[in-house]
């Protein structure tokens, strides 16, 4: 078994260190090429065995798969260069917003196996979700390999191809959100006299409790809302407030402006 990666920025150290903790693979089944040299020394220090070429077409030539980790903009630079060592057997992997396996067609082999992945990075505290699709010609072991990668950094969710284009807005980007919500909860703290690091603390425990109920009760977030609200309370007052300011529509709102922008990139379009 040989997994390629290509880049190990942010989000490749997250796999390649998570894979390696649950034992998926071990080093000398790995090959990563990342082109600044200080990140390749750095990583033959931290995981002996770990195969480091120093070059791109070495670390593609005979995977079994080949895991993209880089920017989509450098998608097709990159594709363009190594793209006659990439066996028509090898899986690729791609965790990219934007990219499809249209882009992997014609970057690549119209035959190409391709696996669709949008991560997120609470993937760093093994909470992470995937969203993951196959195209065409893949085995059922290749999937589950592929789905079993992704399960070493968190949950993993099937979705189609065709509605990929959503998951930055609900689940690769939404972290960005929350961790806004958590800031504003804590500064609403800190103007009523709570100090900084409890209101923090305080703010994120409650997001993680909130969400826990939703996952675990199966109840409806309206239902769980409902127990929280007592007549003529204080949460009704508040939710009056957030409803007034249109906090579902903002929220909403921002989730529609992502997938645009997702949409641009699939064009290829620049900012
Ligand atoms: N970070 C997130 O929250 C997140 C979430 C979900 C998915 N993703 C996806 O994950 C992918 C990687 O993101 P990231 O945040 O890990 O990026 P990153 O930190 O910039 O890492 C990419 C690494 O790949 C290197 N690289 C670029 N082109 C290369 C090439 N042709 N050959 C070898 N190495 C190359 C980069 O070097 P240079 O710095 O020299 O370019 C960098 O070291 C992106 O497609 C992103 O959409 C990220």
């Amino acid at each position: 078994m040989k997994l390629a990666m290509i880049g190990c920025g942010n989000m490749g150290k997250i796999l390649l260190q998570s894979v390696l903790k649950a034992e998926k693979l071990t080093t000398s089944e790995l090959s990563v090429y990342d082109r600044k040299p200080e990140r390749r020394q750095a990583l033959g220090e931290k995981y002996p065995g770990l195969g480091l070429p120093d070059n791109p077409y070495d670390c593609v030539s005979g995977a079994d798969y080949l895991l993209l980790a880089i920017k989509p903009y450098q998608y097709a630079a990159m594709l363009a260069e190594v793209r006659d060592s990439i066996s028509k057997d090898t899986v690729i992997i791609s965790i990219a917003a934007g990219i499809g396996t249209e882009h992997l067609k014609r970057w690549i082999d119209p035959s190409v196996k391709a696996v669709i992945t949008m991560p997120n990075t609470p993937a760093l505290v093994n909470k992470g979700l995937t969203a993951i699709s196959y195209g065409e010609g893949l085995s059922a072991e290749e999937m589950t390999f592929c789905r079993g990668l992704f399960e070493c950094v968190g949950e993993v969710v099937e979705i189609e191809e065709k509605l990929m284009y959503v998951v930055p807005s609900i689940s690769a980007s939404a972290p960005a959100y929350i961790y806004v919500l958590i800031e504003a909860m804590a500064d609403g703290g800190v103007m009523q006299g709570l100090p900084r690091d409890l209101a923090y603390k305080m703010a994120a425990l409650t997001v993680e409790g909130s969400a826990r109920m939703v996952l675990d009760t199966g109840k409806h977030p309206g239902e769980l809302k409902d127990l929280v609200t007592s007549p003529g309370g204080t949460t009704i007052v508040a939710l009056k407030s957030l409803e007034n300011d249109k906090f579902r529509a903002t929220i909403m709102n921002a989730m529609e402006a992502g997938t645009k922008r997702v949409e641009q990139m699939m064009k290829g379009q620049q900012p």
